[in-house]
């Protein structure tokens, strides 16, 4: 028998701190025009001294579990995708897998910076497809705002905190053109790329925790032609058009480059979920937070075709095509 994962429901958490370009303006050499302008940011949401990334994880894991009506222990499996863990170890899954009462199954920590959900999600619906588990949660949840440089206005005005939930499940696999679930998952990295986006710190290089560095402009130019790539590779792995796609929820890093991948797709603005306004660049937590914000406010419904695709530090990209 062979299976493929349903998505059953998502969930999201954001700290009630929020800090607006005027209030970062106010501290730093910056200002809400240069910021909106270049990246379409206009406030971040900031994790409460001694609030931690599991925090935030379990928070929005309960949200996506109490919208299903599932608890802790109908889980087999929890991925969390963080760069920014409570600890070197352990991971903080397992941090996550206790607070949920989940005391079965296997709990562990995928990292891969910004496109760590599309490499969470690619992980848990291997498992699925494999039969090694039935029911995971992947979480993306980060505190960035922890390994920010704030004297550093190049990088510390694009970061927020947050984490975003999605649960799924084993389905058998059915001849159904249109059966719904996840049709493919990419995932690359190219690690020659090491220093145009890194933290400076590590257990094993300084024994701190270290801040982001980035080298945006070539970022930038990479995320574009990176992101593209991983588009047309999951089209062309499930025979569709550009056409086809109904929804589009890319990382949220910048919105000029989630526009210039909108463009390729010839997706109309209004088909783009878009939350980098909002919440900024919260990593592996921006795509499931934008999910969670799109099928809870009814743009996204079942049966869509939900294209997802990421690219960040490493580096790494990916993309993952959702029957939704
Ligand atoms: N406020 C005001 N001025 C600033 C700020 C700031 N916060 N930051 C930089 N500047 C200044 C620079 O000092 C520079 O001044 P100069 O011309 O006098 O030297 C000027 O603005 C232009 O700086 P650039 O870095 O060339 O600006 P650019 O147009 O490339 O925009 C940005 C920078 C927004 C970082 C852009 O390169 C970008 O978005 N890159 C992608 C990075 C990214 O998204 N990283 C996230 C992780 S990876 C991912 O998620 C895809």
């Amino acid at each position: 028998m062979s299976y493929r994962s349903l998505i059953l429901g998502c969930g999201s958490y954001l700290p009630a701190l929020v800090l607006t370009n005027e209030d970062l303006a106010s501290r730093i050499d910056t200002s809400d025009e240069w910021i909106r302008e270049r990246t379409g940011i206009t406030q971040r949401h900031i994790a409460a001294k001694g609030e931690l990334t599991s925090d935030l994880a379990v928070a929005a894991a309960r949200d996506a579990l109490g919208k299903v009506g599932m608890s802790g222990n109908d889980l087999d499996l929890i991925v969390c995708a963080t760069s920014t863990p409570d600890h070197t170890f352990p991971a903080t899954a397992t941090r996550v897998q206790a607070q949920l009462g989940m005391t079965r199954g296997a709990a562990f920590d995928v990292q891969a910076v910004c496109s760590g959900f599309v490499y969470a999600l690619s992980v848990a619906d291997n498992f699925i497809r494999c039969g090694q588990a039935r029911t995971a949660l992947v979480v993306g949840a980060e505190t960035f705002s922890r390994i920010l440089d704030w004297n550093d206005r190049t990088t510390c005005v694009l970061f927020g905190d947050g984490a975003g939930a999605v649960l799924l499940q084993a389905c058998e696999e059915t001849a159904s053109g249109n059966q719904r679930g996840i049709l493919s998952t990419h995932i690359y990295s190219d690690g020659r790329h090491h220093d145009a986006l890194y933290v400076d710190g590590g257990p094993s290089s300084t024994q701190t925790a270290g801040f982001l560095r980035m080298q945006g402009r070539e970022v930038f130019r990479h995320a574009v032609v990176k992101m593209a790539d991983a588009i047309d590779a999951a089209l062309e792995k499930n025979g569709l058009q550009p056409g086809d796609v109904d929804w589009l929820v890319p990382h949220q890093a910048n919105i000029r480059i989630i526009e210039s991948m909108a463009k390729r797709l010839d997706l109309p603005r209004e088909r783009v979920v878009v939350t980098v306004d909002k919440h900024a660049n919260t990593s592996a937590a921006s795509i499931p937070l934008a999910l969670a914000e799109a099928t809870a406010d009814g743009r996204i419904k079942q049966g869509d075709l939900v294209l997802l695709e990421a690219m960040g530090g490493g580096f790494t990209w990916g993309s993952a095509v959702v029957r939704w």
